[in-house]
């Protein structure tokens, strides 16, 4: 039987994953049917997440077991290196995350080529295996040699980081010679489609997905399966065009109401979610390999949606050659300041929030209210970005946080804090201290919700006789540059 809902959830995933060669990873889970599913790499447990939301097709979510192994906090910066890997999050983190889907979540902490040998008779058969951890190639050597040991007749294994193209970049890592020195009286071995490419400073580098099975492998017959696949893309864009239709319906609801006089608006949630606008579908991000990787960092600190967080990065490009440091107002769980910290590198940086939740608001400007945004912590946040240098945290009410900087001169400000008061203390503050040339980027200027930040803004221009203008960017964002 297949969970309808879930297939459909499953279809707009892949419509909008931006690292295409995943599709084929969840379909190949879809189409073996698999209910134990092992991963070595869980990093931040957003693929073990897809992972498991994609056996939820056939199995109920209690049902379905995940093996993740990772270094976690563990990762040294020296292991970071030689295994060209991600930082991940720590352990706690991530295991609250799956534990969310209800599914029988087990995650293992350390080096897999110390781990591994010693469990694995422990872990039983497996339908799935992803092989993600390490990628130099004495790490996955070691990863497979233990895994095969779980293989049956029906599991399938998927390898990252096959590469197609030779670079002297790329020796001594990649599955690539694993895979094409394996007996081919024993395993068959495919390449998935499709592949990502990425430009890196030393030229294109091709990451495929290799599957390998048993020889002989009995692939289990599912006719329903094998049809839904053949005809995913007209499914997906059926999903895609019903999106639109609701979408639609609801637009000519509210100007129905509009027309009497009335307005229907959604209540806040209690997380604040209502920031967020719809996502662009062109995606001018989908080949730029520096965002992505950032992206995938931080996305689930922040609230900022991608397209607006692709803006930031392309202004970190343009101020970074501007003398003068750079600050943040509205930090929350320090998703945006770790983009900025890690694109801008070596420029001092200044983070300033309550760290606590939102202050006092003026409640016939402003939606939030004060402690909003309060499940963060200094503590949280200085973890989080514990990989970032020259970050200066004023933990507090600005603008009385400002002393220590009032001396100093600004090339990039990013304002996020929602509020009038906020946005209007924070143009009086530095307004003044920015260099020519220097940008103030406003989030959420053209957001219903936050109708207060317009205000600030539009009053701080009208009030003085300024050269500038504000800048209204497609992202709801403003940006101000300082002549
Ligand atoms: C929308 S959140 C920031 C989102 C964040 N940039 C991200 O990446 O998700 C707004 C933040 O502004 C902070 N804030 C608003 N006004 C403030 C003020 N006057 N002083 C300190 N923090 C303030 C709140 O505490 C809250 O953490």
């Amino acid at each position: 039987m297949i969970n309808f809902k879930e297939y459909i959830h499953y279809l707009n995933r892949n419509r909008t994953l931006v690292r295409k060669r995943y599709i084929s990873l969840y379909r190949t889970i879809f189409r073996n049917k698999s209910r134990r599913i092992l991963e070595v790499g869980t990093y931040n447990g957003e693929n073990a997440l897809q992972m498991i939301q994609t056996a939820a097709i056939h199995f109920p979510v209690g049902e379905i077991e995940y093996f993740g192994f990772d270094l976690f906090e563990l990762l040294t910066d020296e292991k970071l290196k030689a295994e060209a890997s991600l930082r991940p999050p720590c352990i706690s983190e991530v295991r609250q995350k799956l534990e969310n889907t209800r599914a029988r979540i087990t995650l293992y902490q350390g080096d897999t080529k110390d781990i591994l040998p010693k469990i694995k008779n422990k872990l039983g058969q497996m339908d799935f295996i992803f092989i993600d951890g390490g990628h130099s190639v004495e790490t996955i050597s070691s990863d497979w040699n233990c895994i095969k040991d779980l293989l049956t007749k029906k599991t399938v294994v998927v390898f990252d980081d096959y590469y197609t193209n030779a670079s002297p970049e790329l020796n001594g890592v990649g599955c690539q010679n694993i895979i094409n020195n394996l007996s081919r009286d024993l395993y068959e071995t495919e390449l998935l489609k499709p592949m990502d490419i990425f430009i890196r400073e030393w030229g294109k580098l091709e990451i495929n997905f290799a599957k390998v099975t048993k020889k002989g492998r009995k692939a289990s017959c599912n006719l329903l399966s094998d049809i839904l696949i053949s005809i995913e893309p007209t499914l997906q864009g059926l999903v895609s065009l019903a999106g639109f239709l609701k979408q639609l319906m609801k637009k000519a609801v509210k100007c129905m109401f509009r027309t009497v006089g009335l307005e229907i608006r959604k209540l806040p949630k209690e997380s604040p979610e209502m920031h967020r606008v719809p996502e662009f579908n062109s995606h001018l991000w989908d080949n730029n390999n520096g965002f992505l990787e950032l992206y995938e960092e931080i996305k689930n600190h922040t609230l900022v949606p991608v397209e607006r967080c692709f803006m930031l990065y392309q202004l970190t490009k343009y101020a970074g050659c501007l003398k003068g440091s750079i600050a943040e107002v509205g930090v929350y769980k320090g998703g945006t300041a770790k983009l900025l910290a890690k694109s801008f590198k070596d420029k001092t940086f200044h983070l300033f929030d309550t760290f606590s939740g939102m202050p006092e608001a003026n409640q016939s400007l402003d939606i939030h209210k004060k402690g909003d945004f309060s499940d963060t912590s200094l503590e949280d946040v200085k973890f989080f970005l514990r990989d970032c240098d020259y970050i200066t945290f004023h933990k507090g009410l600005f603008p009385e946080t400002t002393k220590p900087v009032e001396e100093e001169l600004f090339c990039f400000v990013y304002v996020d804090v929602d509020i009038y008061q906020s946005v209007k203390d924070c143009l009086e503050f530095f307004y003044s201290r920015m260099v020519p040339g220097g940008v103030i980027l406003f989030d959420d200027y053209e957001v219903r919700d936050c109708s207060g930040v317009k205000k600030a803004i539009n009053e701080f221009f009208d009030n003085r006789n300024i050269r500038e203008r504000p800048i209204l960017l497609p992202t709801y964002q403003c940006l101000l540059v300082k002549l």
